[in-house]
C-alpha cells in the first residue's frame, strides 16, 4: 500500500511539473519584412541556454508576440527597434550570430 501511494504522489508530482512547465513556443518563427524575410530559430537559442527572460522580460506567461506592446504601447520601443536591439545587440555583444543587413533580412 504504500509502496502504491508512493507511485501515486510521484505520478501527481510529474503530472503537476509538466502542467507548471511553460509552453516551449515555436522551433522557428518567420518575420516578413519590407526588408525581406527574417527567420528566427528559436528553439536553437534556448538550446544556446539564453534565459527565457532574456527576451521575453520577465516571465511572461504564456509569451505574448512582441508586438502586443511594441508598437501599440508608448512606454515601448518601437517594433522594429525591439528586434535590432535586442537580436543585433546580443549578437554583437558575443561576436555571434548575423550583424548584417542581409545575414538577416533575405529576399526570396
Ligand atoms: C533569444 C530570444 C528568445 C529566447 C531566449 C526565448 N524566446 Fe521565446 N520567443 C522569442 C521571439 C522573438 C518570439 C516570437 C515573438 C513574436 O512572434 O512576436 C518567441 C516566441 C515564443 C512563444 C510563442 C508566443 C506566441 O504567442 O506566439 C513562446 C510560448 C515562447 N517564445 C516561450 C519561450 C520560453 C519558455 C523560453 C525559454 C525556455 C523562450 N521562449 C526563450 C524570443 C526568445
Ligand atoms: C507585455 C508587454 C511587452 C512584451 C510582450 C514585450 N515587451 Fe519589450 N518592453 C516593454 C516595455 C514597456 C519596455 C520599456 C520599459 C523597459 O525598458 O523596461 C520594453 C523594452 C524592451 C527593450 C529595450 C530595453 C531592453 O530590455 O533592452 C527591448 C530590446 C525589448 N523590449 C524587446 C522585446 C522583444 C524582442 C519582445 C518579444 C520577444 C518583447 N520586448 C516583448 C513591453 C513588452
Ligand atoms: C542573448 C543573445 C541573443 C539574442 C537576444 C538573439 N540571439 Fe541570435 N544568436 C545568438 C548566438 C550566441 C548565436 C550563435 C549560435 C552559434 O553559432 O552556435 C545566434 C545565432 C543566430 C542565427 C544563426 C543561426 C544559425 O543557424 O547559424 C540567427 C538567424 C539568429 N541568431 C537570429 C536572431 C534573431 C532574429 C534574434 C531576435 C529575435 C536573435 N537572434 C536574438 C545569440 C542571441
Ligand atoms: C539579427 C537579425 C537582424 C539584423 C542583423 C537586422 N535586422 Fe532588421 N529586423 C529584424 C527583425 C526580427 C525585424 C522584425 C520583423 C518585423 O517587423 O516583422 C526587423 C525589422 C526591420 C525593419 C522593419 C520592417 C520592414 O522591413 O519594414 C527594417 C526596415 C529593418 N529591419 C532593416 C534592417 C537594416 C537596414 C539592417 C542592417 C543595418 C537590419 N535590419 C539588420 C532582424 C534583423
Amino acid at each position: 500500500m504504500k509502496v502504491l501511494i508512493a507511485i501515486l504522489a510521484f505520478s501527481a508530482a510529474l503530472v503537476a511539473a509538466a502542467l507548471a512547465a511553460p509552453p516551449a513556443g515555436p522551433a522557428t518563427v518567420t518575420f516578413s519584412a519590407r526588408m525581406g524575410e527574417t527567420t528566427f530559430p528559436h528553439a536553437l537559442h534556448q538550446q544556446l541556454k539564453i534565459a527565457c527572460e532574456t527576451c521575453h522580460h520577465t516571465g511572461i506567461e504564456p509569451a505574448p508576440r512582441c508586438a502586443t506592446c511594441h508598437g501599440p504601447q508608448e512606454n515601448a520601443p518601437e517594433l522594429k527597434d525591439a528586434f535590432h536591439r535586442q537580436c543585433v545587440g546580443c549578437h554583437h555583444e558575443r561576436e555571434a550570430g548575423p550583424r548584417g543587413c542581409r545575414d538577416c533580412h533575405r529576399k526570396p
